[in-house]
């Protein structure tokens, strides 16, 4: 099969990796990719964005299945697209990508169906947001109803603060259109997990869990980033908490967007807090998580173009999916100063080092420059994955192999899956 992989991130060199695995992939293009995926398909400079091009390219190029690894291009109708030239493309449809799209859409989904989330209300007026406040319970979250790059979420501990943000998202706009309509929603404390399911649309499929840690510095200081490293499985992910979310949100999700015509296919990704009244949803994604690819997927047994096609088939029935009874740690090198700003374009050393077995190195923000040479060209620059029988040794081996890469600047959280240990 001739595959071509929308994106450009750690979660698409991950994606890249599995489909390399597969016996049945023959040509591999990645657009746009990255100087890491260059290694494994041919990178071809289009924007996941450009869905002429795209498709264009797709047809010009023969390609017999697309896997679209990021939530912009999803949210924005690519697959209706692909499908539409003739594509077999593995992702969620517009009508279902709104899932992740709008926080307003699926709140109410779950309000709709049972299925258990924070209580929230939805406003279209700033200033019925600002009357609300004044009796809403404090600390309290905001959330802007569209994708704002994972940066849309307020968490208020005064009214004032809660007061500033209600203008920043829908007055100033700080997040664009996303912040039209604003979801108000109640505070809830306990852990974070991340769950990835495939779904055709009518079965579901967990992978396995996972954990994130999205704050910049160690012991979860500093602002909040696209992710500085993950783990998987999560220890607190216990048989109790799956069985419960297996009767009360996974497939009710899925035969909730089956119901209102808007049937799933792709990958859920559920953000669950588990509280002291059991696991609810934070957020849902139509996508892999970034970086919780990067230690779900090198875990995983399966074929991943037989599980994608049996999604896209609606066949998923038919198959089990299966993962490795270990664990990874994967720890984000990043440029210093990132979130906020960093230097770029600086030489990398030590990336042939990794087996692509028990250690990888995946790569982020990194291009090629005129000399050939590997340079730092984002925040999150890679993201090294290492394997182990145990979290413990899995993090050894992750914090052992960061040392094999070298460039200024390097900077990364020295406490991934650390708790465990
Ligand atoms: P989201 O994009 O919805 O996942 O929100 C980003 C982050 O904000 C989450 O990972 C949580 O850490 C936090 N968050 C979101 N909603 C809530 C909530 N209702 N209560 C507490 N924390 C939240
Ligand atoms: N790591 C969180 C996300 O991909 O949204």
């Amino acid at each position: 099969m001739n595959i071509l992989v929308v994106g450009s991130g750690g979660r698409e060199h991950a994606i890249c990796h599995a489909v390399a695995r597969s016996s049945r992939a023959d040509k591999i293009y990645c657009a746009p990719g990255n100087a890491g995926i260059a290694e494994l398909a041919e990178c071809v400079p289009i924007g996941a964005m450009e869905f002429d091009k795209l498709v264009d390219f797709a047809k010009d190029k023969a390609i017999d299945f697309a896997i679209i690894g990021m939530d912009d291009p999803l949210v924005g109708g690519i697959v209706d697209r692909f499908e539409a030239a003739g594509i077999k493309t593995f992702g969620p449809r517009e009508n279902a990508a709104i899932l992740e799209g709008s926080k307003a859409f699926s709140k109410e989904l779950m309000k709709k169906y049972g299925i258990p989330t924070a209580a929230y209300e939805t406003f279209t007026d700033p200033e019925k947001a600002l009357s609300y406040l004044k009796t809403a319970k404090l600390p309290i979250v905001l959330k802007a109803d569209g994708l704002a790059l994972g940066k849309g979420v307020l968490i208020c501990n005064t009214l004032e603060e809660a007061e500033d943000g209600v203008r920043t998202i829908m007055q100033e706009k700080k997040f664009g259109d996303a912040g039209n309509t604003l979801v108000i929603e109640e505070f809830m404390t306990g852990r974070e997990v991340s769950v990835l399911s495939f779904t055709d649309g009518k079965t579901i499929q967990l992978m396995s869990s996972a954990q994130d840690h999205k704050r910049a510095f160690d012991g979860d200081e500093g602002p909040n980033t696209g992710g500085m490293g993950t783990f998987s499985p999560s220890p607190f992910y216990t048989e109790e908490i799956d069985q419960r979310c297996k009767e009360e949100i996974f497939q009710k999700t899925v035969d909730a967007m089956a119901a209102e015509g808007r049937p799933f296919v792709g990958v859920i990704f559920f953000g669950l807090m588990l509280t002291e009244d059991g696991p609810k949803v934070l957020e849902y994604n139509c996508r892999f998580g970034d970086p919780e690819a990067q230690v779900v997927l090198p875990r995983m047994k399966n074929d991943i173009l037989d599980v994608m096609e049996a999604c896209v088939d609606g066949r998923l029935s038919e198959l089990k999916l299966d993962f490795e009874d270990n664990a990874a740690v994967c720890v984000v090198l990043a440029s210093k100063g990132y979130p906020v700003s960093y230097d770029k374009g600086f030489a990398i050393s030590g990336l042939e080092k990794f087996d692509n077995r028990q250690y990888f190195c995946f790569h982020a923000g990194t291009a090629k420059d005129e000399n050939g040479q590997t340079v730092t060209s984002g925040g999150r620059v890679l993201g090294v994955t290492a394997k182990g029988a145990s979290l413990a040794e899995a993090r050894k081996n992750a914090y052992a192999a960061t040392e094999w890469v070298g460039f200024e600047n390097k900077f990364m959280r020295t406490d991934i899956g650390k708790e465990f240990v």
